[in-house]
């Protein structure tokens, strides 16, 4: 569907706790080593949300950011989407407390649940609610604490995730193409590669479930491996065919920050190593935060700069995967 409205981001924002996790930390924590992750993952060190800090929290200091860097008040707001797997709690949405942080009183509020690919789903829906005239501007923030989900004594995952949000401000109106057209897709057959199998309607919270830490997440991680690599490959291609970019063209690749050598793998496969966007070395893996907070540091730092073509891509639990296309126009 093309866009009615052409729908620009106007303002990115990032947040990542103060507490930094290294790799010779986790060295005291699991068996583990700083050569073992910095060669399988690119990881150096992570950042760690304090016991009082939720996603909310973290996602209001990404939003503040944007906001100062869009030139937008809190009330002219018209609807917010935090993309989360590590909510405050199940209900109301982590997005209607970053709401009441910010005092974005006149936006309607929800989160979207797509794991890692969370905040380009996000940003996609957000897009085409402006595109279509139904609302003017749109907070779109990716947010996660991911170290409550994750089990500290199993060393195959806790040594991948971080915490951390970001943000972007999206606003009708673009001086070039703006956000382009995505691709999207989702693989509820592979679920149990990637999920947190229990605390849910499924397996409702008991002291067995506890007992059995079905409530932390669980990974098949060399196949989530091998999906990634090629989920986000070839939804690349997909979406620069459906925009009609060249590969050529683009100035910036963002992909989802989960591993150096997934990021690797993809640029060989597309030959444009030296496009690629990576800080994974700092945050590892922070989930939907990812994206955005990388999105927010390439703008911040030089590297997209006006009229400059970016391409972004996710891939995550459910599976869920995609990519979409956009022209910077700041
Ligand atoms: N330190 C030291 N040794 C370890 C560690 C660790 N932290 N973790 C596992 N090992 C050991 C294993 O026990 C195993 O030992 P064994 O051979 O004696 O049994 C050995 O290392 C190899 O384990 P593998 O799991 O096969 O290691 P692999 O080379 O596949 O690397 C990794 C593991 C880094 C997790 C890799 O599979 C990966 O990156 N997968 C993708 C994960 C990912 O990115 N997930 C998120 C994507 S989607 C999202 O963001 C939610």
């Amino acid at each position: 569907m093309d866009a009615k409205r052409k729908v620009s981001i106007i303002g990115t924002g990032s947040y990542v706790p103060e507490k930094v996790l290294t790799n010779q930390d986790l060295e005291h924590i699991v068996e583990t080593s700083d050569e073992w992750i910095y060669s399988r993952t690119g990881m150096r060190e992570r950042h760690i949300a304090a016991d009082d800090q939720a996603a909310s929290d973290l996602g209001a200091e990404a939003a503040k950011k944007a906001l100062e860097d869009a030139g937008v008040t809190a009330d002219q707001i018209d609807l917010i989407i935090v993309a989360t797997l590590s909510p405050d709690m199940f209900f109301p949405s982590t997005a209607c407390f970053v709401q009441e942080k910010i005092g974005a009183k006149n936006a309607f509020c929800f989160d979207l649940g797509a794991a890692c690919s969370g905040f380009l789903y996000a940003l996609d829906n957000a897009k085409n609610q402006i595109a279509a005239g139904a609302i003017n501007t749109a907070l779109v923030i990716g947010s996660e604490k991911m170290s409550t989900f994750v089990d500290w004594e199993d060393r195959g995952t806790c040594i991948l995730f971080g915490d951390g949000a970001g943000a972007a401000v999206l606003q009708a109106g673009a001086e070039g193409r703006g956000l382009m057209n995505a691709v999207m897709g989702s693989d509820g057959s592979l679920a149990d590669l990637l999920w947190t199998p229990g605390g849910g309607s499924r397996n409702p919270i008991s002291h067995e479930m506890i007992d059995e830490k079905q409530h932390y997440l669980k990974m098949q991680g060399r196949e989530v491996f091998k999906h990634a690599v090629k989920r986000m490959g070839d939804t690349v291609v997909q979406a620069l065919e459906k925009n009609e970019i060249s590969v050529d063209d683009v100035n910036c690749f963002i992909p989802h920050q989960a591993n150096v050598r997934i990021i690797d793998a993809i640029s060989r496969r597309l030959g444009v190593a030296d496009r690629m966007y990576s800080n994974v070395e700092k945050y590892a893996n922070t989930s939907s935060a990812a994206l955005a907070i990388a999105l927010d540091e390439a703008v911040k730092d030089g590297t997209i700069s006006k009229g400059d073509l970016v391409v972004l891509t996710v891939f995550g639990g459910g599976f869920t995967w995609g990519a979409n296309v956009l022209e910077w126009g700041k």
